[in-house]
């Protein structure tokens, strides 16, 4: 039985790469919806790298959604010096053809959660949690729904991207991270300290357009494009590929090792903005609410994705 999971994201090339993995395999995952944030660009245009990226995939019977265009409290923050004015630079998609759904994306996760079996729902975040808080705030009675919330975001030993204490989704809406941590349903995060780990090295890319299809093309010229900006910023064989580890948790996730600890989040300081104080060694009573990856197989994480994109148009 496949597993029922709602994707939300901010495409982004690795939110891309994340979705086409999803997408690559519907025998474990059956994809509700993808909805669209607010985050690395403009909800307007992550919405529409959304359907583009459905599109490329050849599964158009999957439903694309747009959430909310900034985020609770905050004014937007993205990151066009990462991935392009567009949000998805490096290759050269045509205009979907798939149209967004009409209902509000938070409205549809909401309504989702309440049809579905309570527990057998996933929610996969890749990017700032705005409309998983704000679907919470609306309909408290759906946290107790949720099977599980598998998120990219945070950082702990690795420190932070976008400040030197915090990462970027967290960064973006502290507070909807706040109340998604707050919410008491199961939560697994792949934090900087795993996802920095998973280097897309100059073989590795090579070997998704060696795959010989255009999805595989795609995703060399995605990665080829936003690692510019992080192989300039910390050097090294390659740039993090971060939001597939959510997907390749759920496929794989013997591949991946964490802890179970308590995880707060700063919203009150300037300086430490966003910061996932991560209570690791449980020198606090805090409870614990959040299973911390801190590694991964980076190996095996790049061949589930080349094995996967290779099944894909
Ligand atoms: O910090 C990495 C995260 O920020 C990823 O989700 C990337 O897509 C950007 O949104
Ligand atoms: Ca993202």
């Amino acid at each position: 039985m496949a597993r029922k999971i709602i994707i939300d994201t901010d495409p982004g090339q690795d939110d891309a790469v994340a979705i086409l993995l999803a997408l690559a395999s519907p025998q474990e995952l059956d994809i509700l919806g993808v909805v669209a944030v607010a985050g690395n660009v403009g909800l307007a245009q992550n919405a529409r790298n959304a359907l583009k990226v459905v599109e490329l995939s050849g599964r158009d019977d999957v439903r694309v959604f747009a959430g909310c265009p900034r985020p609770m409290m905050r004014e937007l923050v993205t990151a066009e010096h990462v991935h392009g004015q567009s949000g998805l630079d490096g290759p050269d998609l045509p205009e979907p053809e798939i149209a967004l759904q009409q209902q509000h994306g938070v409205d549809f996760i909401i309504e989702t959660l309440r049809s579905e079996p309570e527990k057998t729902v996933t929610l996969c975040a890749l990017g700032p949690l705005t409309n998983l808080a704000m679907a919470l705030v609306k309909a408290p009675d759906i946290a107790s729904r949720i099977e599980e919330i598998v998120l990219m975001g945070g950082a702990y030993f690795e420190v932070g991207n976008i400040t030197p204490a915090a990462e970027f989704n967290i960064y973006v809406d502290p507070e909807a991270a706040q109340t998604v941590f707050q919410c008491g349903a199961p939560i697994t995060m792949m934090p900087l300290d795993v996802t920095h780990q998973m280097l897309g090295t100059p073989d590795r890319i090579a070997a998704f357009a060696a795959l010989g299809n255009r999805s595989g093309m795609a995703v060399a010229a995605m990665l080829g494009f936003s690692e510019r900006f992080d192989l300039k910023k910390y050097g090294g064989p390659g740039a993090p590929l971060h939001d597939p580890c959510v997907i390749a948790y759920l496929l794989a996730p013997q591949i991946f090792e964490g802890k179970t600890c308590n995880v707060e989040i700063e919203t009150g300081s300037a300086l430490t903005r966003g910061m996932t104080v991560t209570d690791y060694w449980h020198v606090t009573d805090r409870a614990p609410n959040a299973n911390f990856i801190r590694s991964g197989d980076s190996d095996a994480f790049f061949a589930l994705i080349a094995e996967r994109i290779a099944r894909l148009p």
